[in-house]
């Protein structure tokens, strides 16, 4: 008898604000499935191992009427984000059992593959700068022997990659010169200022509290750390920049004094705003004039668009680089489906320390 629970994160209503768990996501149980008999067409059957809770996908939870660059996520279906699954059955040479695959999922505990928002997905004409994420590739990956599986989710997966290749492409680094980051102790900020430390750089960072400051401070060693909700972002930049590379997590007020104290021929790299996610209300940046004084210049970057010129040399540089110890990583991981909804809202509003990751399966 193979009949179990399949339970799934279903995504109920459009948030307004910070999404509720239990009201706009709901942890659902009420559905079962076959194991050994569920009908798989040619395709696959897979176990969800681990999910990735981002901050991109809150603005997939959205009116779909509302263009961005992501499509929007499908009321009244699951919840679907980064995940690993292991293939458990198969019907696909190509994926055959024991296969481990990486990519944008169904948050549910095990799925039939390719899922249903895949085969339905880019049936409409979108624009140019819209990705269409429910249609995007999976990518078959190898158990490394010493490298936990949650940190493709992190330093090894989007975080990593986009903290790695966004430098690359756009930050042009020079050892001696002083970058700013911001959300510094997210999973995404510990990966640059690490990798600016590792360059030569000079670094400041912020964060939200005092805790994450120590942290960022005494364990990624950067130069000069402050909360931003106690601290003058613009005293701050004044006494300890210019600041050749602003690396922008958040936009908002914050950018609006890191371009204010930009050097000449400053790089800002526009990698999220984080201040506007959960907020219709948006701060309107006073600043913009030194773009020009200073010849600064802003990178927008998805890094989905980096990939192919990027990735081989990112596995080759970065993994040696954490297993070393030259780069530290922080995770922030629950266990279980049900815990997920409550895991990727609290790192929306900054409860995190590192990357959060929530383990929905033992790997056995
Ligand atoms: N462009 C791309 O391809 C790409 C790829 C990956 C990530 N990103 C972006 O990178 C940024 C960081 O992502 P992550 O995964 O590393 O998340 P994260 O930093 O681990 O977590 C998000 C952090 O945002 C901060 N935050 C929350 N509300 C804020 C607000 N109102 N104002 C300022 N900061 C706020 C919190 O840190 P504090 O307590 O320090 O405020 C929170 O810990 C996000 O903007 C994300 O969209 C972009």
């Amino acid at each position: 008898m193979s009949e179990v629970s399949n339970p799934r994160l279903l995504y109920k209503s459009v948030p307004r604000g910070y999404p509720i768990p239990g009201e706009n996501l709901i942890y659902d149980t009420s559905r079962t499935i076959d194991l050994e008999n569920v009908p798989l067409n040619g395709g696959f059957l897979t176990k969800t191992l681990v999910v990735s809770p981002q901050p991109w996908l809150r603005e997939r939870l959205r009116d779909p009427e509302r263009i961005s660059y992501s499509t929007p996520m499908r009321l009244g279906h699951t919840f679907v984000g980064f995940g690993l699954v292991k293939v458990i059955r198969s019907e696909d040479p190509d994926y055959p059992v024991g296969q481990y695959v990486v990519g944008m999922i169904p948050w549910e505990a095990y799925t039939v593959q390719p899922w249903d928002g895949k085969q339905i997905s880019a049936t409409g004409k979108l624009p140019a700068f819209t990705v269409d994420v429910d249609a995007m590739s999976m990518v078959k990956v190898a158990k490394h022997p010493t490298i936990p599986w949650s940190l493709f989710m992190g330093a090894l997966g989007g975080s990593g990659q986009t903290a790695y290749m966004g430098l690359k492409e756009h930050a042009d680094m020079k050892a001696g010169e002083t970058i700013f980051v911001s959300t510094a102790a997210g999973s995404v900020g510990m990966m640059v200022v690490q990798l600016a430390k590792l360059a030569g750089l000079k670094v400041i960072a912020t964060a939200g509290t005092d805790e994450k400051v120590n942290y960022v401070k005494n364990e990624l060693g950067a130069d000069v750390v402050f909360n931003y909700n106690t601290t003058s972002t613009s005293d701050v930049l004044q006494e300890h920049g210019p600041i050749d590379i602003y690396w922008d997590n958040v936009g908002g007020p914050t950018l609006e004094a890191a371009i204010e104290n930009c050097n000449l021929h400053a790089r800002i790299v526009a990698c999220g705003y984080m201040s506007e996610y959960n907020d219709e209300d948006r701060y309107g940046v006073k600043t913009l004039s030194w773009i020009f004084k200073r010849r600064i210049h802003i990178h927008g970057i998805v890094t989905q668009d980096f990939r192919a010129k990027w990735t081989k040399q990112f596995f080759e540089e970065v993994p040696p680089l954490i297993s070393s110890g030259k780069i530290k990583v922080k995770e922030e991981i629950v266990h279980g489906l049900e815990n997920a909804a409550t895991s990727w809202v609290d790192m929306l509003m900054g409860k995190n320390i590192g990357k959060s990751v929530v383990i929905v399966a033992e790997d056995d």
